[in-house]
């Protein structure tokens, strides 16, 4: 009998591998469930407010009084960390956005009633000036430059002041060079030992954060663009260098934002770090999937499983998405 060992058909038929769900189970490489999420929420001033987003299709700004609905959200479907921001009223914003370090700051105000309750998850904050400045820039600005280092002394405030309001991790949005250390080092003189600091260390300059923008209300604001504080969508060794910074400076985990146009970024993270890494799906992202859905043109839970294997793929430890509370449909789909 003449045996045949050649690694080609018919010997190897890979669908043999496809043919049912259990050996297709037993086959994936990786998988996602409520424990990857980050879900960020939207915040306004005054009371009994719940409303949606006009960019943003099915995503809602609370007021601090109707958070509860957030909260049970958040522990039915077991997620692990709440991202808050913003909405602040355009008259506190100014050109220096003094209103980021008001201890009765919309941001504040939420995590004291947040941190008054029991919760199972986590409250993570942005330091970034862009809520608050009435030019929509994350930092200081004089003469159309963004300062960097002045920047940086406000961020080390409003670092803390989230610290001290009970925010469990912070993440500088801002892209300012050396904030990461400067938080770092605050934090620890000022005894805020167990505070994580979370960098959006490869952000960049991207057309994806729109919505967002109408979201938090600073898009009619931004005269300029962000692209000198921002990545140029056409770097990659760039991001690698920023984030080894970051790891050198402090940083607990790094966030790769947006996420889809960037999975080799996370890619490369993971290969050269070995480091916490998380996908940002952002705004324009979510909306993009959201109005395709509502036209009838793709399956909106299958087309969201997609993009979220494709981060996990990437190598990506958590995602942040608006549709984080959705995740038990998703995963049913699986
Ligand atoms: C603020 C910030 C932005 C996002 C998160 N933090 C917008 C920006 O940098 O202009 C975008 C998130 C999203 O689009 O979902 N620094």
């Amino acid at each position: 009998m003449t045996q045949n060992f050649s690694n080609s058909f018919p010997n190897i038929r890979m669908r043999r591998i496809r043919q049912s769900k259990w050996i297709r189970n037993l086959i994936e490489e990786n998988t996602i469930s409520s424990n990857d999420m980050i879900w960020p929420i939207f915040l306004n001033e005054g009371s009994n407010v719940k409303e949606e987003i006009d960019t943003m299709p099915g995503v809602f700004r609370y007021s601090v009084d109707n958070l509860n609905e957030i909260v049970d959200i958040a522990e039915k479907q077991k997620i692990n960390l709440v991202a808050l921001f913003p909405s602040t009223p355009e008259q506190v914003k100014s050109e220096d956005g003094a209103e980021a370090l008001n201890p009765d700051n919309l941001v504040c105000k939420a995590l004291r009633h947040l941190k008054s309750q029991n919760l199972n998850f986590g409250l993570m904050c942005d330091v970034a000036l862009d809520p608050y400045t009435n030019h929509g820039h994350d930092g200081l600005i004089d003469n159309n430059e963004i300062l960097n280092d002045e920047t940086i002394e406000s961020l080390v405030k409003q670092s803390l002041l989230l610290a001290q309001n009970g925010a469990d991790v912070i993440a500088p949005s801002d892209m300012m060079d050396g904030r990461i250390g400067a938080i770092r080092n605050a934090l620890e003189a000022e005894k805020y030992k167990n505070t994580i600091l979370v960098s959006y260390s490869a952000k960049y300059a991207s057309s994806f954060y729109s919505p967002f923008r109408d979201a938090v209300g600073s898009k009619k604001k931004l005269k300029s663009d962000k692209k000198s504080y921002q990545m140029n969508i056409f770097n990659s060794d760039e991001a690698l260098r920023e984030i080894s910074l970051d790891i050198s400076e402090g940083a607990d985990a790094v966030i790769v934002k947006p996420g889809i146009a960037y999975l080799d970024i996370i890619h490369r993270i993971k290969s050269k770090f070995q480091f916490p890494t998380f996908a940002y799906h952002v705004s324009g992202e979510y909306s993009l999937i959201k109005s395709a859905a509502q036209k009838g043109i793709i399956d909106e839970n299958l087309a969201v499983l997609e993009h979220f294997a494709a981060f996990k793929r990437a190598g990506a430890d958590a995602i942040i998405s608006y549709y984080a509370p959705k995740i038990s449909e998703i995963i049913k789909l699986i």
